[in-house]
């Protein structure tokens, strides 16, 4: 495990991130933590801010009781604020939120209403602070996140395709379309850091075919790069067949299992990764407990697949799988985006 304490480089690269988000003198800002937080990034987050002479607050909630059957991890949807009330009014009365909660506000149920009047959300990853200093926010990625955000959300299909044996088709015309560039800035949005991905969340009945992981792809709820290629079979949004004898298609059917709800195998959201920073063999390099693997989320080039909720097909399940594919082409109505693993130069 790497030591975690209040290095000087650190504070300064939160102060760089929270002033790519506007975050200046006067801004209110309330801290949202809870008690399993990352406390060495909670702690920076207070100091960046007195450094840019914002006007920080916290808001520290006990971290709830566990009520799934199986271990979460890196959902992005928190339970840590539970519809308190007095909670909820203190984050939407600040400017801006910054979000240190263990999994985070990104599909939280109180995140609708934090952002309605125009408080904007910052979600620091649970990551330790040298994954966010390798990953500092570029303001010089928002064009090419737009310009994706742009093509995917005018898309009608997308086609993946690999030499693995992936081949899936997926009806993305009108799919809500989310992009990230690791920073926000304007009223009533919400960002996250390391950001550099595009995604979207498929409609019911829009997703189709073969899904193969390959040796060498990830399974992020696991934190486990896979050692032996496994065969998802996706009828109609749902894995319906996990072909392969490894401790990999094991551990995958077992989460899977766990669950018991039909909704878990259902596809959560497609995208593709657009970071230059971010690396794909980031996760050797830190135990468990150091990451959240969202660096593995958005390397540039990877073809994101991920079961579990999906709110726009009526989909709602806590269990998720982050699955970054190597390798694949990636084409919107026949244009390639992504041709096998690289993006193409529009995106690069
Ligand atoms: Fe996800």
């Amino acid at each position: 495990m790497l030591t975690e304490r209040l290095e000087g480089k650190w504070i300064d690269a939160f102060v760089h991130a929270f002033a790519l988000c506007k975050i200046g003198r006067g801004t209110t800002v309330a801290i949202l933590s809870e008690t399993l937080s990352r406390l060495v990034n909670v702690e920076l987050a207070e100091i960046a801010l007195q450094r840019l002479d914002a006007r920080p607050f916290h808001v520290r909630l006990p971290t709830p009781a566990q009520e799934a059957p199986v271990a979460v991890r890196s959902t992005g949807s928190s339970f840590a604020v539970q519809a308190l009330e007095p909670a909820v009014r203190a984050l939407e009365s600040a400017e801006v939120v910054i979000d240190c909660t263990v999994e985070g506000m990104l599909h939280a149920k109180e995140l609708p209403r934090i952002l309605k009047g125009g408080t904007r959300l910052y979600m620091i990853s649970n990551e330790h602070p040298e994954v966010l200093e390798r990953l500092l926010p570029d303001a010089a990625i928002q064009p090419r996140i737009e310009l994706a955000k742009q093509w995917l959300g005018a898309a009608r299909e997308m086609r993946v395709t690999s030499a693995a044996g992936t081949d899936l088709t997926i009806k993305v015309a009108g799919a809500p379309v989310r992009g990230a560039p690791g920073f926000v800035d304007e009223p009533g949005k919400l960002g996250y850091w390391p950001g550099g991905l595009v995604l979207c969340f498929p409609k019911a009945n829009t997703v189709n075919g073969t899904l193969v992981l390959d040796v060498g792809d990830v399974n992020l709820t696991f934190k486990r790069y896979l050692e032996a290629p496994i065969h998802l079979t996706i009828e109609n949004d749902y894995v319906t067949r996990i072909d392969g004898t490894s401790l990999d298609a094991r551990l995958m059917r077992s989460y899977f299992e766990a669950w018991q709800e039909r909704d878990a195998y259902g596809v959560s959201h497609v995208g593709w990764g657009m970071n230059a920073r971010a690396r794909w063999d980031a996760l050797q390099m830190y135990d468990k407990h150091d990451i959240n693997g969202t660096e593995l989320r958005a390397f540039a080039g990877n073809f994101l697949y991920s079961t579990g909720a999906n709110e726009h097909a009526g989909r709602f399940t806590r269990g998720h799988f982050d699955l970054p594919v190597c390798n694949c082409t990636v084409a919107l109505d026949g244009k390639v985006v992504v041709s096998e693993g690289r993006l193409c130069a529009a995106l690069a």
